[in-house]
């Protein structure tokens, strides 16, 4: 009856969710520390480990929860456990541990009260981070020599800016054994974070040169599922129906983004920074005062005229083939004074007016106006390269194919894309490489995802390798590619991957090939 009434009144508790016993069964079996080593499960909840630890023959055990009522449930259920109910974040206990295990709390920053706010800062020392992180950089505080870390949480602080202190913490004191990239996967009740698995070592010296990998091909898996073949697949070192299993060289770099992809090595390459420009879009700040229909232009006067320009949104890009454009009226520093929008602009004046409050309540840098464009970044050089054929891409896409999307038009980036221009690269090639599934992949491995969206980002891309293969390869990509854009048919881009696979398979590279080519 208890425990019913538990179960009830922890939905309301801020960052309970349970683990499934399969999961936390799965994370026991990680565990390579002798049956008596000292460990602490951390946030402990309702005993989801305490209780699997038992079962496992851990004899040694220590908990702690910060809750009251699940303190008490813990402290009556499970004798031979020493629980302690503290605050996690600034206990002070006089031992370290030779293991820690647990699923710690998630939760946001902003969402946290304002006393756990400060523990957290004090410890991550950024106000961006998430309470997990606390708990990881604690954690590797309270392990001894050679101890162990197992925790279930999300994927994020792999990749997030503001965990850069998670990652040279792990990074500086040990390094990750084994990762399990459960993705998405539907563990708990109401949410479903991107979560993984991971399992860090306390050492000195002597890191492995590998990271081993366990990455879930299906979201829909179930636990029982998801236990039984991430076993069978750390067992036997092998991919099987449920996981991919490799391994990767250790993560070195806490600013790098950490991935669990697998990593594509291209013997011979140029960087896109050093044959191409990349550069993100301009950013109006409020479209609904600066995007205009297309009829609407048709009353401007001529030195109105002059500031509508074309632009290529995310929704325009096709993959290979940009459809269309939006039309944006473009304020920049030539505009100084409202009196002089009024008389010189009459009709955009009208048309931005009833917005001034809100366009001056947006973020605007120290230079610019209410009336003016929040970033023009990158304009200057977008007009140099005008006449050139460009490539948009959107920056965040949850479709399953990438959409790198070409267009020969004077037409400028908005916000939600990337451009890339080819300089020193024919730009049929590229197009196309950039399509192939074989880049998609390889892209992955630098970790740009978020959830199930990819994400393309001028850091990024700049310093991916674009393959110098054979001249009969690039020529086959760039032709496959024509005829694509010709046809406005998606179906043949298998061909690109298989012109890769040819090329990878026959090692058709040639150090000066991407240069013979232009
Ligand atoms: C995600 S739940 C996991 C519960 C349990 N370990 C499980 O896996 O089912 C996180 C737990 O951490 C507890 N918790 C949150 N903040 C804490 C803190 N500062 N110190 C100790 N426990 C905390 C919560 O009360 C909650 O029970």
């Amino acid at each position: 009856m208890f425990k019913d009434e538990l179960i009830n009144r922890t939905k309301e508790l801020i960052s309970f969710v349970e683990t499934p016993q399969e999961i936390a069964n799965l994370m026991v079996e990680l565990i390579s520390k002798p049956r008596n080593c000292v460990l602490l499960d951390t946030g402990c909840g309702r005993g989801i480990f305490l209780n699997n630890l038992i079962e496992n023959g851990f004899n040694n055990i220590e908990g702690i929860e910060l809750n009251k009522e699940m303190y008490d449930f813990c402290k009556s259920t499970y004798d031979d456990v020493t629980i302690y109910n503290k605050d996690f974040l600034i206990w002070n206990p006089s031992k370290k541990y030779d293991l820690i295990i647990g699923n710690p709390p998630y939760a946001h920053f902003n969402s946290l009260p304002p006393e756990i706010q400060e523990e957290v800062f004090n410890i991550t020392k950024t106000r961006e981070s998430d309470i997990y992180y606390a708990f990881i950089i604690k954690s590797i505080e309270l392990l001894k020599e050679n101890g162990e870390l197992i925790y279930i949480v999300p994927y994020g602080f792999f990749y997030n800016t503001h965990a850069k202190t998670v990652r040279k913490k792990i990074l500086k004191n040990g390094y990750i054994k084994t990762v399990i990239d459960l993705d998405e996967t539907r563990l708990f009740h109401d949410e479903h974070p991107e979560t993984i698995i991971f399992k860090f070592l306390k050492v000195k010296h002597k890191k492995p040169a590998k990271i081993e990998i366990l990455r879930v091909k299906n979201r829909n898996a179930r636990p029982p599922e998801i236990f039984q073949k991430a076993f069978d697949s750390l067992t036997r070192k092998e991919e099987n129906k449920l996981f991919i299993y490799h391994q990767k060289p250790q993560f070195t770099d806490y600013e790098d983004v950490w991935s669990t992809f697998p990593q594509i090595a291209i013997p011979e390459y140029m960087k896109l920074k050093n044959i191409a420009y990349i550069g993100v879009g301009l950013v109006s700040g409020f479209d609904l005062a600066f995007r205009i229909n297309d009829d609407e232009g048709e009353n401007f006067n001529e030195e109105e005229r002059k500031l509508v320009f074309k632009f290529v949104k995310a929704s325009n890009c096709k993959g290979f083939w940009v459809d269309g454009s939006v039309k944006y009226v473009l304020t920049d520093e030539r505009m100084q004074g409202e009196h002089e929008i009024s008389k010189k602009w009459p009709n955009i004046y009208k048309r931005i007016i009833p917005h001034k409050e809100k366009m001056s309540n947006r973020y605007l840098p120290n230079n610019k106006k209410w009336f003016h464009w929040q970033a023009l970044r990158n304009k200057t050089t977008m007009e140099k390269y005008m006449k050139f054929p460009k490539i948009f891409v959107p920056t965040l896409d949850r479709s399953e194919k990438n959409r790198f999307s070409l267009s020969t038009e004077s037409v400028y980036p908005s916000g939600d894309v990337l451009c890339i221009i080819p300089l020193k690269i024919e730009p049929f090639f590229l197009l196309g490489y950039l399509n192939s599934n074989f880049f998609r992949e390889y892209y992955l491995s630098y970790g740009a995802r978020r959830g199930h969206r990819i994400a393309f980002t001028q850091r990024i891309l700049s310093n991916i390798k674009i393959p110098s293969f054979s001249r009969e390869i690039m020529n086959e990509i760039k032709r496959i590619t024509q005829e694509i854009l010709d046809a406005k048919d998606h179906s043949k881009r298998k061909l690109i991957d298989k012109e890769i696979m040819i090329a990878f398979e026959k090692k058709s590279f040639e150090k000066t090939g991407l240069f013979k080519f232009i």
